[in-house]
């Protein structure tokens, strides 16, 4: 606790972004990578492949723009620079531990970028609540960020999350504020945003979140607007939270799907 409390009062980022909760997030899913990497290793193997699968079809130095990478778990980072990919990874925080990961490694450009483009005006909301929460606008071209044009974007375990943090936000502090419509907007303007690009996409997420029991499903949250993104090219389980983890008798599983786009 104590060391997630430094972590959290040293690691540099703007205000609103530790206001809302993304700093926390980003220790709290190392931290919990640390108890359960022996049942995140399918996954996190399952996402590595799908990007190195995708990846061989590109010309060596073609640039690779990763959207999610946060903790790097899931990005097979060492193989892409070996092999002289230039990768742009951008999420809303990347730790210190994520950057100590990269040193010595050439061709990697780390992006701290919102790429929903809402959290600031969303946590100005939460300082005057008393204006109507504000409505998702288009996303940023992320893009313009990086030298050269992307030869492949990758959307890696981050269309699910999109939401999260506003919507626990709004939930506390508005309960009677219904969320929905702002969630939909946020996921589908992303997916808008990926199918509008000019080159392939490959987009990774959840389309279930799993409650089990005894070993048998009790419980099963779609995940809205996956069904958009038609059959996915493969799909995987990711034990995110086994038993004692979130729960004493219940363990979490999500299943995690693969598409491409825009091919
Ligand atoms: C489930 S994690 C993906 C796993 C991550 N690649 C890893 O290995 O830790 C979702 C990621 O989305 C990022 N994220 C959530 N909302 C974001 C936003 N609005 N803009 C940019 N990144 C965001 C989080 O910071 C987190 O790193």
């Amino acid at each position: 606790m104590i060391v997630e409390f430094f972590t959290h009062l040293l690691t540099p980022a703007p205000k609103w972004v530790k206001k809302l909760g993304f700093v926390a997030e980003a220790i709290a899913i190392d931290e919990r990578y640390k108890r359960c990497r022996k049942n995140w290793q399918p996954h996190l193997i399952a996402s590595k492949k799908a990007i190195l699968a995708e990846v061989k079809e590109l010309p060596k130095g073609a640039n690779i723009l990763v959207l999610g990478a946060g903790g790097l778990h899931d990005v097979p980072y060492r193989c892409l620079c070996v092999d002289g990919y230039k990768l742009s990874l951008v999420d809303i925080i990347f730790l210190n531990a994520a950057r100590k990961k990269l040193r010595g490694l050439s061709g990697i450009n780390l992006i701290e970028r919102d790429i929903t483009n809402y959290g600031e005006r969303f946590a100005h909301w939460l300082e005057n609540t008393n204006e109507t929460c504000p409505t998702p606008i288009s996303p940023p071209q992320i893009n313009e960020l990086i030298s050269g044009k992307p030869d492949l974007i990758i959307s890696l375990n981050i269309l699910s999350q999109l939401p999260i943090q506003f919507e626990e936000k709004a939930n506390k502090i508005q309960p009677e504020l219904d969320f929905t419509e702002r969630e939909l907007a946020l996921m589908e303007q992303h997916i808008n945003w990926l199918k509008s690009q000019p080159c392939p996409v490959l987009l990774i997420g959840d389309m279930e979140r799993q409650t089990i029991e005894d070993g048998k499903v009790k419980e099963i949250e779609l995940i809205p607007l996956i069904d958009s993104l038609g059959k996915p090219i493969n799909t995987w389980q990711w034990d995110i939270a086994p038993q004692g983890e979130a729960h004493k008798t219940r363990s979490l599983r999500h299943k995690v799907g693969a598409w491409r786009l825009n091919s």
